[in-house]
């Protein structure tokens, strides 16, 4: 029955629009630039499935899919939300069955929506379901002791009502040929601790296999549904460290192991591959709401001035704190549902539905089953699992799922990328991009990455320059570039293009040096370099090298050369061993950097005075 199944259900398909969530799009002013985008259609009771006066049932959208597909493969979304005791860890989404009510769930819920779903005539559909958000991560950490548990959440870890409601909804809907199930995952800023993330695989993977599933029911995962997770900060990284203090070490990070959504999204897939599930699992990423665009969104990186400094000036995800969930002010429309955008990653996808509460600021008296969740207060304080920080919650919002106008309105404003228009008469460029820098370096090819550029109507991609001539352009921040020589440098420059064709001005050039070719036999420890200006006034400026160990074999020790073309002088340098003899600079690694495991980096930096132009020298990087 997988042979119906193809492995990435979004390649080359349509996606199935849901009308009422249009209308309600459509109907707010500026609202018709998304209400084409498809979202997913919650089955969130028992009575969705039927459907009711003025609301669409489960068939009435599959109908509608079948229309809209013409004939086309289609994907149609739906999210599976009605477990016993469902949001063990919060009150704003309760619902309608009680914790011990797992043979409602199976009889009354899924077992009629495994019905519909198998009519034949909704076969040519590609139904992707996302399985049960927030309720096995809340098991991880919100149950069994921890300062963060909840009652409600002890009691389903307890019981196993959610364990086995996940995997009896995965074994009856994967038993429709055409259904491709996948398991919510959380997010980053939940799940992205090394004291989470296994665990996390292995209860899916328990869960996966229980109540009669095997891992074949499963196709994916889905991440920061319904949250508010940047897809990428484009203005540090996991890896970088600020006077040798490493951003985990942030009070933003607080050790986590990841900074973003596509960072912890294919990391998950690995170690979910590693833990039995299947080598063609995907991802998706939940995009609806996590854009961070607007004015407060930061131009470049923070100052180096300490770790917090950095990451705090550079970071777009504008929270208090990682873990506020619920109708986050600032926020705003992130990534357009897209297919394929990234490695290990099936589609960006709109699961929650941009302007649909997550849930009332106040008690608000309704027959939902849903309660009361001083998260969604604005005036709230904060508890253990927000690091007891403001809640950040807009103000006056109606129950969840409910239509919130003035969040779809922020989300609008605040969208990233912009909502371009057709950007007709518009001659703003945009600005250039900033951050440029290296992420991988071999003998042969050198990737590049750099931070978002912005413009008024929007970046729709960016030309990268090697030497001054135009090698290739892409719509991400990052770029790829092969078929280089061995210990050789190159000057990379990077420029956005808007919407109405204007393009920007080069970013400040790069230079990267290849590593030299393998000596074969035993392993080489070759090394790369790369040089980046961090601010320069004029008479002097400061700037950061990278010492990437680009061989298969650790290094011991390290050294960076290189000759000045004017009259530059170093005139502190930390993290490194300096001599300066006229225009020739030799910097030897410090006594605890030189060690280097393959693919590792350390990084010196440097102050230095001039006078006259400041070209970004040649660097030469030797491994011992
Ligand atoms: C609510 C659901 C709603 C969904 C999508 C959830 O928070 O509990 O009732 O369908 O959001 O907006």
């Amino acid at each position: 029955m997988d042979a119906a199944r193809v492995d990435n259900p979004y390649a080359g398909a349509g996606v199935y629009v849901n009308p009422e969530w249009s209308a309600h799009a459509a109907a707010e002013p500026g609202g018709s630039a998304v209400a084409g985008q498809p979202t997913a259609v919650w089955l969130d009771r028992i009575a969705a499935i039927q459907g009711g006066p003025g609301a669409m049932g489960l068939r009435a959208h599959l109908d509608a899919a079948v229309t809209q597909a013409a004939g086309r493969p289609f994907v149609v979304q739906l999210v599976i939300y009605d477990l016993p005791g469902r949001d063990c860890a919060a009150l704003a989404s309760n619902g309608e069955l009680g914790p011990t009510e797992l043979g409602r769930y199976k009889s009354e819920f899924i077992d009629p929506i495994a019905a519909a779903l198998a009519d034949p005539a909704y076969a040519g559909l590609r139904i992707v379901n996302t399985i049960e958000i927030d309720s096995l991560p809340n098991l991880v950490t919100n149950a069994g002791g921890t300062a963060t548990a909840t009652p409600q959440c002890d009691t389903m870890k307890a019981n196993g009502n959610y364990v086995n409601g996940v995997g009896y909804a995965l074994a009856k809907l994967g038993a429709v040929p055409n259904v491709y199930n996948y398991i919510d995952a959380g997010h980053h800023g939940w799940l992205g601790w090394d004291s989470n993330l296994d665990p996390s695989v292995q209860l899916l993977h328990q869960a996966a296999t229980s109540s009669g599933s095997t891992v074949a029911n499963v196709q994916g995962f889905v991440v920061n549904t319904a949250n508010y997770s940047a897809l990428k900060e484009p203005n540090f990284t996991i890896d970088d460290s600020v006077n040798g203090t490493s951003v985990r070490q942030s009070k933003w990070v607080d050790w986590n192991r990841y900074v973003d959504e596509l960072s912890y999204a294919q990391a998950f897939r690995q170690r979910a591959v590693a833990a039995g599930f299947d080598a063609g699992v995907g991802m998706l990423i939940d995009t609806s709401r996590n854009g961070w665009g607007g004015s407060a969104r930061p131009a470049g990186p923070g100052a180096r001035t300490s770790v917090d400094s950095y990451v705090d000036g550079g970071r777009i995800d504008r929270r208090f704190q990682s873990g506020n969930w619920c109708n986050q002010s600032g926020a705003g429309l992130g990534e357009r549902p897209a297919a394929a955008p990234q490695p290990g990653v099936d589609a960006y996808v709109w699961v929650k539905p941009p302007g649909e509460s997550d849930g009332a600021s106040s008690q608000i008296a309704n027959d939902e089953g849903k309660g009361f969740d001083r998260m969604c207060d604005p005036t709230y304080t904060g508890n253990a699992r927000n690091g007891n920080q403001m809640s950040g919650a807009l103000p006056n919002s109606p129950l969840a799922g409910h239509w919130f106008s003035a969040q779809f309105q922020e989300l609008l404003r605040n969208a990233y990328p912009p909502l371009g228009g057709s950007g007709g008469g518009d001659t703003t460029a945009p600005t250039a991009p900033t951050a440029l820098r290296s992420t991988a370096v071999t003998s042969s090819g050198v990737s590049l990455a750099w931070a978002a550029a912005t413009d008024n109507v929007g970046v729709t991609g960016y030309d990268v320059y090697r030497g001054g001539v135009q090698i290739g352009s892409t719509t991400g921040t990052s770029y790829a570039d092969s078929g280089l020589t061995a210990s050789t440098a190159y000057s990379y420059a990077v420029r956005a293009r808007d919407a109405a064709g204007n393009a920007s001005a080069l970013s400040t050039a790069l230079v990267v040096s290849t590593s030299a070719g393998s000596g074969g036999g035993g392993g080489n420890a070759g090394c790369a370099a790369t040089y980046t200006v961090s601010s320069d006034w004029g008479a002097g400026f400061n700037a950061d090298v990278t010492v990437t160990n680009t061989g298969s074999a650790a290094t011991t020790s390290w050294k960076v050369t290189w000759t000045w073309a004017g009259n530059q002088q170093v005139t502190n340098l930390w993290n490194g061993g300096l001599t300066q003899a006229g225009r020739a600079v030799t910097v030897v690694n410090a006594g605890y950097n030189g060690a280097l495991a393959p693919g590792g980096t350390a990084g010196f930096g440097f102050g230095a005075s001039y006078s006259g132009a400041n070209p970004a020298p040649t660097l030469t990087c030797t491994a011992g």
